[in-house]
């Protein structure tokens, strides 16, 4: 069974909106996202930092189990010393560094919440069979994998016969896994950053033992990007834009 199959009432939101951006408003907004390596030590005030993260965790994500979570770190003796984690590089020179995680690990406290937390009253009971047991199935590997290694062998039987979902089945598919929202998560923050004015520069340059360390980030967690976030300083920006013609990388059907 998957959610999608299941007839729920109507959700009681609006799916469009008239003040919603216009394609020109979005596209200039994502237009003026560029990864800014210089920043002025101008701080970024808290509400900006909240709106912005309310907005990120508004991405989509598989099944709604919400595989990430955030480190926001303002204190100037912990930005120092994330400053050599991540190589020296300029733009850990900001004001403010989000760590933004991919959580493999949380989801079965997140199908626990989703029912605890349903919007409308109890959860239906479709929703509660879903998170009380396919979810379980699909995102429970095992120990050392156990169980990821015989649902592949189950898979490769079964799907012999009809359309099925192949992963994750493994550990090494659920970090995959969480990696894909919580990406979506960080390109959300970016650009609600940018719509308050802030710039930012996702950064993976960092020595992760370093970083784990530093942040006491727990091992299971996955750190898929530091954000430097801040105002934009002199020469913020090091070399034009460059992207490859569309027709390099899409192919119509
Ligand atoms: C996952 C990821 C990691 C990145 N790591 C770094 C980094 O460590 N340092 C840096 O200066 N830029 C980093 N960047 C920024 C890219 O270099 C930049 O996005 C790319 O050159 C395109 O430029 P634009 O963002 O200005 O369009 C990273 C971007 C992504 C998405």
């Amino acid at each position: 069974m998957s959610l999608s199959s299941t007839t729920i009432a109507e959700p009681q939101v609006a799916l469009t909106r008239a003040d919603a951006a216009t394609p020109a408003a979005l596209r200039a907004l994502i237009e003026s996202r560029r990864a800014v390596r210089r920043f002025t030590a101008e701080p970024v005030p808290e509400a900006v930092i909240r709106d912005c993260l309310e907005l990120a965790v508004l991405a989509p994500n598989s099944c709604n189990l919400q595989p990430w979570s955030f480190q926001v770190i303002q204190k100037p003796a912990l930005l120092a010393a994330l400053h050599p984690v991540c190589m020296s590089q300029n733009a850990a020179k900001a004001p403010l560094i989000i760590a933004v995680l991919a959580r493999p690990d949380t989801w079965q406290q997140a199908c626990s919440g989703v029912i605890e937390h349903w919007p409308e009253g109890p959860a239906p009971k479709l929703i509660e069979h879903f998170y009380r047991k396919t979810a379980p199935f699909q995102y429970n590997q095992g120990l050392l994998g156990w169980r990821g290694f015989f649902k592949r062998q189950l898979l490769r039987i079964v799907g012999l016969k009809k359309a099925l979902m192949r992963t994750p089945n493994s550990h090494a598919d659920m970090r995959v896994w969480a990696v894909k929202s919580t990406a979506l998560a960080a390109e959300n923050l970016m650009l609600a950053l940018q719509s308050h004015g802030y710039c930012t520069c996702p950064m993976e340059g960092f020595d992760e033992v370093r970083l784990r360390r530093v942040l006491h980030i727990p091992k299971q967690a996955i750190p898929i990007m530091l954000l430097a976030v801040g105002k934009p300083g002199d020469k913020a920006v090091y070399n034009p834009r460059l992207r490859f013609p569309l027709e390099q990388h899409v192919s119509w059907h």
